[in-house]
């Protein structure tokens, strides 16, 4: 899918933040029955960062994430037009993009809360670079952020291995149109199968006897692995491919394969059945885990940090996860 453009879009800057503390496969070994050799061979997870000071939240990470973005090009926060906060776990059913705009002086920013699950980061990517490439906005802040393992049963093996908490922050800015360079996205969903991936609303008590309603909470992660991972290495190549095809782009003029960072076995067997060499691959599962809608994000700041995008390079971006939904955003650098 491409879209009516009047004006260009680009990331300018990126940021993360990941809690102090590690949590082995071996210490949930400890915990549940499972072993470092069997979450490392299925899953390519050695650690992950769980946020454990009971003072810190969501908003610690993504303020942290975004300032150093705004560091990084010493920009003013009051130059942010526009907050988009990736979330399954916010501070707030409300939302909690707004306490990100307070904090990070962002005042003439609007700010909202977007839930999409794992594929909550591209799907930021997409709709900041809408408003970019119509003009309506110069300068957009995304945050891809998740605290799982507030979420997590520490009881179910099949999923307490998988997942960590972080975030990561981008600043798209508009630009003249040919230096464009979100090329193009292609997003999809497909609710049938949303119970795969669930935290589901747990029906409450009722406040009062009087009262014909019941008060609800959250109950945590529920996941069928099985299916997740068949619909992630069938559904993620053809959603790249259709979105190449429409650009024009073949896959081997791809220099950056960026998955959401969910199971090395996943982001090997989507990167084969593309043909895209594993050096192109980029994966950083072994220190993270899974951390949802900052899993994009925090390797792509990594993967800069580390200068291994250079300019003009073609990144294919996808995520997939619970909805069930998928899509994929291409970038030239
Ligand atoms: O970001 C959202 C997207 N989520 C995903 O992408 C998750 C996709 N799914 C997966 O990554 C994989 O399905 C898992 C890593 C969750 C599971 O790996 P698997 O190779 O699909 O394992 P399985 O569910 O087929 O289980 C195989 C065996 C079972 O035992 P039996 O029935 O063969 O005796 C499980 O009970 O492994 C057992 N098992 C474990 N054993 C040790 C499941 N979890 C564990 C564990 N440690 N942690």
């Amino acid at each position: 899918m491409t879209s009516i453009m009047f004006k260009g879009a680009k990331i300018i800057s990126t940021g993360s933040a990941i809690p102090s503390t590690k949590l082995s496969n071996h210490e949930i070994s400890e915990i549940v029955q499972t072993s470092d050799e069997w979450i490392f061979t299925r899953t390519g997870i050695k650690e992950r960062r769980v946020l454990q000071n009971l003072d810190q939240s969501i908003i610690d990470l993504a303020v942290a994430a975004s300032n150093k973005a705004l560091n990084k090009i010493s920009m003013d926060a009051n130059e942010i037009d526009l907050i988009i906060l990736a979330t399954s776990s916010p501070d707030d059913l409300f939302g909690s993009a707004s306490k990100i705009q307070s904090k990070i002086g962002a005042t003439n920013a609007v700010a909202f809360d977007l839930t999409a699950a794992c594929s909550g980061f591209v799907i930021a990517l997409v709709t900041a670079s809408q408003f970019l490439q119509t003009g309506s906005y110069r300068n957009v802040l995304i945050i891809g952020a998740d605290v799982l393992s507030k979420w997590t049963d520490w009881s179910d093996r099949s999923t307490c291995i998988l997942f960590g908490d972080a975030a990561g922050a981008a600043i798209l800015q508009s630009c003249d149109v040919n230096n464009n360079s979100v090329l193009g996205f292609q997003l999809n969903t497909n609710g049938n199968y949303s119970n795969h991936l669930s935290i589901a609303y747990k029906q409450g008590s009722y406040p009062h006897p009087k009262l014909n309603l019941y008060q609800g909470s959250f109950k945590y992660i529920a996941m069928n692995g099985k299916e997740v991972y068949k619909f992630a290495v069938f559904q993620v190549p053809l959603s790249i491919l259709n979105c190449l095809k429409s650009l024009n782009i073949s896959v081997t003029e791809v220099d950056w394969l960026l998955l959401h960072q969910a199971n090395e076995r996943i982001l090997s067997a989507i990167a084969d059945k593309l043909s895209i060499d594993s050096s192109k691959v980029i994966s950083n599962l072994d220190k993270y885990g899974n951390t949802s809608a900052a899993s994009i994000p925090l390797a792509l700041d990594e993967e800069l940090e580390q200068s291994k995008i250079s300019t003009n390079d073609i990144i294919v971006i996808a995520g997939f996860g619970a909805g069930l939904t998928w899509g994929t955003i291409v970038l030239r650098w």
